[in-house]
């Protein structure tokens, strides 16, 4: 754990020069700088997330991993503009959103960030295609527009033959990768994924798994995916490890030396 500490800290030295300084170096995605998060039952108070920091680059797939209640979601919700750090600063795309007021949490959750939950949360009474195309209207684009990339998302993910379906007249798998279409209508350059895979089987998460990839590399977002499965954490470029309220960066092994999937 030391020297993924170790890296860690080299990481954020690196990441403080671009954002300061950026001279040639390529500019993180997403700036995480000394975030901490309390919650508070009764008379007591956790500490959750206890100065934080990470940068995440454009094209990057990273694992968030760490055990039950080490503060994955808490984290994934600060980033994704859904909950509000105690301190710390959250930049994306080079914009300090700490201070952001509810309007332009919104705006810049609609344009820059997807969500991708456990359970898909679609809407129930639209179909597929619909419920990529609602978000694409909200955010001001055409019917026929909409449409369009509601279509090649969809078959991208091998949706095809289910774009009227809705989604109780889906599978699990299907659902999930609806709910990724949906994530990624509006071309966030920030995609996040609260354990996508962990309410499928096997065989769904990892389809539902190659589509997310698959996805991350033809787009260049860069995705960040809390997980409990530490073989797909395995096959991401870089995982970032909760534990304790602190947040360590490491290449997995499998990755070392290859840099591919
Ligand atoms: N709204 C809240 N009020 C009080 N405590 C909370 C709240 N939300 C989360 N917590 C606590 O914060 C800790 C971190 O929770 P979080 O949901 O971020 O963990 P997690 O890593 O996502 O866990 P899991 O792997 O089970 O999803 C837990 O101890 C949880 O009980
Ligand atoms: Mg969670």
């Amino acid at each position: 754990m030391s020297e993924y500490y170790q890296a860690n800290q080299e990481q954020q030295q690196y990441a403080q020069q671009t954002i300061e300084q950026p001279q040639g170096h390529p500019k993180p995605i997403l700036a995480i700088r000394d975030v901490t998060k309390s919650y508070h039952q009764g008379t007591r108070e956790i500490q959750v997330l206890n100065s934080i920091s990470a940068d995440i680059f454009k094209g990057e797939a990273i694992a968030l991993v760490g055990p039950s209640g080490s503060g994955k979601s808490s984290l994934l919700h600060i980033l994704g503009m859904l909950d509000k750090a105690d301190s710390g600063k959250v930049y994306l795309n080079g914009q300090d959103c700490t201070n952001f007021n509810d309007a332009e949490r919104t705006a810049i959750r609609k344009s820059d960030i997807g969500f991708v939950y456990q359970f898909h949360q679609l809407l129930p009474e639209f179909s597929a295609l619909e419920n990529v195309v609602i978000p694409q209207l909200i955010n001001g684009h055409s019917q026929k527009e909409a449409m369009a990339r509601a279509k090649v998302i969809l078959e991208f993910l091998g949706l095809q033959e289910r774009l009227g379906h809705r989604p109780n007249a889906m599978s699990g798998g299907e659902q999930q990768r609806v709910a990724i279409a949906r994530a990624i209508a509006n071309e966030p350059t920030l995609l996040l994924a609260d354990e996508p895979t962990g309410n499928l089987d096997p065989n769904t998460a990892e389809r539902v798994f190659q589509s997310l990839i698959g996805l991350i590399r033809q787009t260049g977002l860069a995705a960040i995916i809390a997980t409990h499965n530490l073989e797909l954490a395995s096959r991401m470029d870089r995982v970032l490890q909760m534990q304790e309220g602190k947040l360590y960066s490491y290449i997995p092994q499998q990755q070392q030396g290859t840099g591919e999937l």
